[in-house]
């Protein structure tokens, strides 16, 4: 019997398990309209969170548009960017932006986007680009370094802690990118999505132990579909 289900080939391929019938949605932040391509729902995958727009990219997207001043000339790094819904808004008055993701699939879907935008007359992007980068990877930041040795100015992540395996690798890389500028010339800002307490304290646990501070952005904490979110400023002590 062991053998049996040892040997237990399932015959389908994995695109069966995709739903990629991404719909063109309108979303709305301030003064700021942009559409892109989207789920309105989860595949089954959690590998594919990033198929749709999720509240915490709601959160940092009405910051950022109330504070659009602050992106001016800017040089951004995304983590997790989905779909790109932070990335494109921000390339509206940054220098540059480089969204990222470790999943192939959300990678296609972000690349579709930026086409979408990049081919658009009415909003010409700045420098708008997607890469591969998996959290705590040394071997893909190191790439994405060679291209940009100079580092960013500014590292962006919307609703991107929700699996507790991935925090500290994501507070590894969130570090080593904000080295390269140095103290004072570079900074994380994260659109926080509580869902457990263990993850709240998590966050700021990882922040702590890899020597960096945490400040919550002055009245950004609000409730985000029917859960409180903040923004988070993190810097290297
Ligand atoms: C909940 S979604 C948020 C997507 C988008 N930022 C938003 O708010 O709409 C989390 C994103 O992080 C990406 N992600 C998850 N774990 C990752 C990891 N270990 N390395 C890189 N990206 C990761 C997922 O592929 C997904 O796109």
């Amino acid at each position: 019997m062991e053998g049996e289900e040892e040997d237990d080939i399932v015959c389908l391929d994995e695109s069966f398990f995709i739903n990629d019938n991404y719909q063109l949605t309108t979303f709305t932040f301030g003064s700021q309209v942009l559409e892109l391509y989207c789920l309105h729902s989860a595949s089954t995958d959690f590998d594919l969170t990033g198929q749709l727009v999720w509240p915490g990219a709601v959160l940092l997207n009405e910051y950022l548009s109330k504070n659009a001043e602050m992106l001016q000339g800017l040089s951004v790094i995304e983590l997790g960017s989905g779909v790109g819904v932070t990335g494109v808004l921000c390339s509206r008055f940054c220098k540059k932006v480089l969204m990222t993701d470790h999943s192939d699939e959300v990678l296609k879907i972000l690349k579709k986007n930026i086409d979408l935008h990049a081919s658009s007359e009415n909003f010409p992007c700045s420098d708008l680009e997607a890469e591969k980068l998996e959290w705590g990877s040394s071997d893909q930041r190191n790439e994405i370094l060679q291209r940009y040795p100079e580092g960013f100015d500014l590292i962006l992540g919307a609703d991107i802690c929700f699996q507790q395996s991935s925090i500290p690798l994501l507070f590894d890389t969130v570090k080593r990118l904000l080295q390269i500028r140095g103290k004072g010339r570079c900074r994380f800002i994260l659109g926080y999505v509580s869902r457990a307490k263990v993850m709240d304290q998590m966050v700021l646990n990882e922040a702590q132990g890899h020597g960096l501070s945490t400040k919550e952005v002055c009245g950004t904490r609000s409730v985000v579909g029917n859960l409180e979110g903040v923004i988070y400023e993190i810097t290297l002590q």
